[in-house]
């Protein structure tokens, strides 16, 4: 593949757009969720390179696809050549980089500057070419069918509002086109169990000193992680335990303003518009298991991985032909209005 030095538009925009979903409490929401990104872009904690160096990008990669075996294999890069590929929450740009290396037209949109120029330095040290796009999923500055691929991983359970951001994708679609959507899964040992009952525990142990350097010991969390989580706990204990917040504080950080949980059936309810709608489960972190997790055989974290993982996929078509209401058929004649719907839906797959 020829490379070309990239001129990438960066289009940003305004704090007012950003702000205008549905209500005034999600609005504030979904600021202090760009806030948090904007100053911890995903990933970036996973290495000591300095940000923006090929070794930085390099390390991040190496960590990615050690720790997440089977993603590339599901994203199904090399079906996307000559695509219009949309990624929604680019992070650090991994994916991105491997959409254009298989000939893909490439789009991100992320909510921060941060993931944005990140990315889009990727792309100026590697000479690729790319489009990068400062926006909210949930109101995309695209027009409706303008991509053949959109490509999410562990984005849209930080916006407020998924099914408006899934509505939107349908949108930017084209008929036919796909999308892989990556979400945290509620039916998992993380949620359940991890989440649910060891993190609680957790909590009480971090009240002492003591506590801090066993769980440090234990988890094999940051120590600064865990005083934060500490502060937290001892500024108002009966809310830090409630399973929502648990869900926020300890998923991407202690100061993670948003994480949302969904099953097979909501993805499915999200994905209603969609057809050849798949859902798979993936990702088992040893860390989950203290002492034994990491002793275990990799067939046997696949088997867990794929029953009680972490990461729900679900990939999903667009119809060809949107469905229509049986009084706007022209019914051929030897039809009787009654089975017009039959018509529209063959028309559809
Ligand atoms: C957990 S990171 C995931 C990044 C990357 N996809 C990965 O897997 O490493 C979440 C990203 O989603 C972005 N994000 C959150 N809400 C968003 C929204 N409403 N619209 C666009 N991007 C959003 C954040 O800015 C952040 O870069």
């Amino acid at each position: 593949m020829s490379l070309t030095l990239a001129t990438p538009a960066l289009v940003t925009v305004s704090e007012q757009r950003v702000n205008s979903a549905s209500s005034p409490l999600s609005s504030n929401i979904k600021v202090q969720v760009q806030r948090f990104w904007q100053e911890s872009p995903c990933d970036s904690w996973f290495t000591n390179e300095p940000r923006g160096t090929a070794g930085f990008y390099r390390s991040l990669d190496e960590h990615r696809y050690k720790v997440h075996p089977r993603l590339q294999s599901a994203v199904g890069f090399e079906k996307t050549r000559g695509w219009r590929v949309l990624e929604i929450g680019c992070g650090c740009g991994s994916e991105a980089e491997r959409f254009v290396r298989a000939g893909a037209h490439y789009t991100a949109i992320d909510l921060t500057n941060a993931a944005v120029s990140i990315t889009r330095r990727r792309f100026q040290l590697a000479n690729l070419e790319g489009r990068f796009v400062q926006g909210d999923a949930e109101n995309m500055p695209f027009p409706d069918g303008s991509f053949d691929f959109v490509y999410s991983h562990g984005v849209l359970h930080h916006t407020p509002d998924t099914p408006r951001a899934i509505r939107e994708i349908y949108r930017v679609l084209s008929p036919g086109g796909r999308a892989v959507i990556m979400l945290y899964y509620r039916q998992s040992f993380n949620y359940y169990v991890n989440l649910g009952i060891v993190r609680r525990l957790r909590a009480h142990l971090l009240r002492t000193e003591l506590g801090i350097k066993l769980s440090r010991a234990i988890f094999g969390e940051t120590e600064q992680d865990l005083r934060r989580h500490a502060e937290l706990i001892r500024k108002d204990p009966g809310f830090y335990l409630e399973m929502r917040n648990m869900l926020n504080r300890n998923t991407d950080g202690p100061d993670n303003p948003l994480s949302q949980v969904f099953s097979k059936s909501s993805a499915q309810q999200m994905f209603r518009q969609f057809k050849n709608v798949k859902t798979e489960v993936m990702f088992w972190n040893p860390n989950w298991l203290p002492v034994i997790g990491k002793l275990l055989p990799h067939s046997i974290e696949d088997r867990l991985a794929s029953r009680w993982g972490w990461h729900l996929w679900i990939f999903a078509q667009k119809r060809h032909l949107e469905f229509t209401r049986p009084r706007e058929i022209s019914c051929p004649e030897h039809l009787s209005a009654n089975n017009a719907p039959v018509l529209a839906e063959a028309l559809v797959n």
